[in-house]
């Protein structure tokens, strides 16, 4: 019931009273992670950086807090590895000598030594690790990882220390873990990529101090982590006159991409054809299909559809329908993309496109690579080059952006 509390009213403050500095970010000195976090770490925030095993999460870690020690104070909290194997990486990795180690797994006793110590940055690995005697459950229960958050994030904000939690993530993205921390923490970066190639992205999901649009790429090396500043050149090739495959011109965030979306399209007796994405959202490909099927005549009611993103990059942006459109029509049709077209556009689902957000920029990424033509919705700005090529639907688009299918190719493709 209102008014029966025993608590009495706090003043309040107008917001104009209040003293705030914008502290000075701290830069990680690994260059795609600083973009990912919207221009280095701030100050006492709280960051957490979820991947799944083995991803190089700890890798990436060790090396930001390299760089960070030649001029501050950097901490690394171990309770997943000894503190041997932490060296032999770091011998492997090189510039650590300066980070401070602690391998410890008791709660209280890492809020302790944050409040003592107060390094400026500080690496937890993991906080699925960390135990509070208090709470009965198990280290890595969701009661504990969620107290340990809260405690970190009381005792880092007071203490001021930038810190940087690590939660393993599943497959599915769901067990006891970072999923119920992502409300708690200022940021939460999500470190993807196949163990079995050499690439990896790290986005943001979450940022309070940032955009929450920009993609870090890297690639693994023996030495470690080394950043991609120029992803385009690495997922944006195709073979010349493979069916099947698109360049796409994504967006993310501020940065253009080229990225090679690849398709399957195979006879199927199943009731119900797979669509089977990876890369791209599934509801955007049964959209896709379905508005192929009804109104560009690429019939896939009888076939299964596979669609792939290269470099296991995930787009999460519209403006790249209209590469997945083509790819599909191209694995359909039995007819390769032009040889060094890129392609961008939005499939409404009348078949109409959309004007793609920010259409200079993607074309100035196409010009930087060499595209020599671009397949684009109608308004799109043209420039000298690449040659644009204008069309106002998918069918439209397919007819421009695929070479002419001849008799042979179609009579193999019927039989
Ligand atoms: N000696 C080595 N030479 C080359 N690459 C290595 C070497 N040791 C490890 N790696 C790479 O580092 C990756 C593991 O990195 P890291 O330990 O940082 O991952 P992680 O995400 O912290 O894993 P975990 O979930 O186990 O903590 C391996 O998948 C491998 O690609
Ligand atoms: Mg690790």
């Amino acid at each position: 019931m209102v008014g029966t509390s025993a608590a009495s009213a706090r003043p309040t403050l107008r917001l104009v009273e209040v003293a705030a500095e914008e502290a000075a970010r701290i830069p990680t000195g690994v260059a795609e992670l600083d973009r990912v976090l919207g221009g280095g770490l701030v100050p006492a925030s709280l960051v957490l950086l979820g991947g799944e095993p083995g991803v190089g999460k700890s890798t990436l870690l060790l090396t930001a807090l390299a760089a960070v020690s030649g001029t501050r104070r950097a901490l690394l909290v171990t309770g997943e590895e000894s503190v041997a194997q932490v060296k032999l990486r770091a011998q492997r990795l090189g510039g650590a000598a300066n980070v401070e180690i602690l391998a410890e797994t008791e709660l209280d006793a890492v809020c302790a030594t944050l409040q003592a110590e107060r390094p400026d940055v500080c690496v937890i690995d993991s906080v699925q690790t960390l135990y509070a005697a208090d709470i009965g459950s198990a280290p890595g229960s969701v009661a504990q990882v969620r107290e340990a958050a809260s405690r970190l994030l009381r005792a880092a904000k007071g203490a001021g220390v930038a810190t940087i939690l690590v939660g393993h993530v599943t497959k599915d993205g769901a067990v006891a873990g970072p999923r119920v921390l992502e409300h708690l923490v200022d940021c939460v970066l999500q470190f993807e990529g196949d163990r079995y190639h050499a690439h990896r992205v790290l986005r943001a999901t979450k940022n309070r101090f940032g955009s929450t649009n920009e993609l870090g790429v890297f690639e693994m090396t023996g030495a470690g982590l080394v950043g991609v500043p120029n992803p385009s050149e690495l997922f944006g090739r195709t073979e010349g006159g493979e069916v099947g495959a698109a360049v796409a011109c994504a967006l993310e965030g501020t940065r253009p991409l080229l990225l090679e979306v690849q398709a399957l399209v195979a006879p199927t007796d199943l009731a119900m054809p797979r669509r089977v994405a990876t890369g791209v959202d599934p509801r955007r490909l049964a959209m896709i299909v379905a508005v192929l099927s009804r109104h560009a005549r690429v019939a896939l009611g009888q076939a299964d559809v596979f669609v792939n993103v290269a470099g296991g990059v995930r787009i999460d942006e519209p403006g790249a329908d209209l590469a997945v459109a083509l790819a599909i029509a191209s694995a359909a049709r039995n007819t390769p993309v032009h040889d060094g077209t890129a392609i961008f556009g939005e499939i409404g689902l009348t078949g109409r496109l959309r004007a793609a957000a920010q259409a200079e920029r993607r074309l100035e990424e196409c010009a930087k690579l060499g595209v020599r033509a671009v397949v684009a919705p109608h308004g799109t700005p043209s420039r000298a080059s690449p040659r644009l090529l204008e069309v106002d639907s998918v069918r439209a688009a397919i007819s421009a952006g695929l070479e002419p299918a001849n008799g042979e190719r179609r009579a193999e493709a019927e039989r």
